[in-house]
This record gives C-alpha cells, structure tokens and sequence, in this order.
C-alpha cells in the first residue's frame, strides 16, 4: 500500500534526542500484513535504553514498560525514527519517553507517529540487584553526564 504525496505530516520532536533508525522486513510481520507489535516493542525496549546507560553506566535491567500505545500500523519498508528523552532520574531507576515515527515507503520525509511509550530501566549490580545510580560527581572527571 502507499500513500499520497499529501498524506499526514507529523512535526519531529525537537525536545527529544533521534536514539534509533530502523526498517522492518517482511519476517517482522504479522497475520494481517503489518508488523508485528512484540517486535516493535522489542526495538523500543533498545531505544529507551540508550539515554539511559548513560546515567546507568554499566549494566542495567528492563523494569517497566510503563505505558505503550500502537498510534497507527507499522508497515515492511517504513523507515522508523525513534526519538527519547529522560523523564526522571531516581535513585536506582531511569524513565523516559520515546516516540516512533514512520517515513512510508512512498513519501519519504513525511513522518507519522506510529507509537509511544514510557518505560523504566533499573541500574543493577553484578547480582542483578538495584545499585545507586552514579551522580556527576562520581564520574572519573567530575563532570556532568549530559542528555
Ligand atoms: C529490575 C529489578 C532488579 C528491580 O528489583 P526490585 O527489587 O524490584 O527493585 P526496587 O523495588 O528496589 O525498585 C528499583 C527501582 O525501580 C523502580 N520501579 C520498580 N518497579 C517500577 C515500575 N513498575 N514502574 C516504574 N519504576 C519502577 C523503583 O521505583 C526503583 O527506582 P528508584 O530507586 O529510582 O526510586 C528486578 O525487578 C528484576 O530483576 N526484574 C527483571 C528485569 C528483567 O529481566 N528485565 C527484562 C525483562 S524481559
């Protein structure tokens, strides 16, 4: 399917950091033709994991998928944009927000959003229990870990 050169224009988030690009194949698909919803919550589960291990630095674990919403059907040749923010840095846990938007095969540099999501990693240890997120100051040259 395509669509018109006038199809829908959604404006890019510009308070959000571009985190992932990505096409979906022809095996990412389900019964109905478009793809599937468990792979486009596993690419948002790396997405939201990027600003985070900043913070975390080191390993870290999936707590929450906080809230998902399937905006609109993800189809085999869009080209998803994955764009997050951080939301709120607690003691051991980070949120943020993270947005999908899909150029269709046939109008490229028009963007839909397709998907949203808020989810929550958690900084663990070697036992895979919560740690403290490190604090600038514990950087090894003081300096602030930026977004
Ligand atoms: C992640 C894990 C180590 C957390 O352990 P826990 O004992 O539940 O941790 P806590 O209750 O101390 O919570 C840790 C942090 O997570 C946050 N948290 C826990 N549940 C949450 C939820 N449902 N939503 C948002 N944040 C949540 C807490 O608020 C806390 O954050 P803070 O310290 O910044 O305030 C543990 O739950 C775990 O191993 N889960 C499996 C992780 C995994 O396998 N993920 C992949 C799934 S396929």
């Amino acid at each position: 399917m395509t669509d018109a050169p006038s199809a829908p224009h959604t404006p890019l988030p510009t308070d959000k950091e571009l985190v992932l690009k990505v096409i979906p194949m022809p095996a990412d698909c389900n019964a109905n033709g478009d793809i599937f919803g468990g792979w486009v919550m596993a690419q948002v589960d790396l997405a939201g994991s990027v600003l985070p291990a900043r913070h975390v630095q080191g390993r870290m674990a999936t707590v929450a998928v906080n809230e998902f919403v399937f905006k609109q059907p993800v189809r085999v040749g869009d080209i998803l944009s994955f764009y997050s923010s951080v939301a709120r840095i607690g003691r051991t846990s980070v949120t943020v927000e993270v947005e999908v938007y899909a150029e269709r095969f046939a109008t490229q540099g028009r963007y839909m959003k397709v998907t949203e999501a808020r989810l929550t990693y958690v900084a663990i240890d070697a036992s895979g229990r919560p740690r403290p997120i490190p604090r600038p100051a514990d950087t090894a040259d003081g300096t602030a870990i930026t977004e």
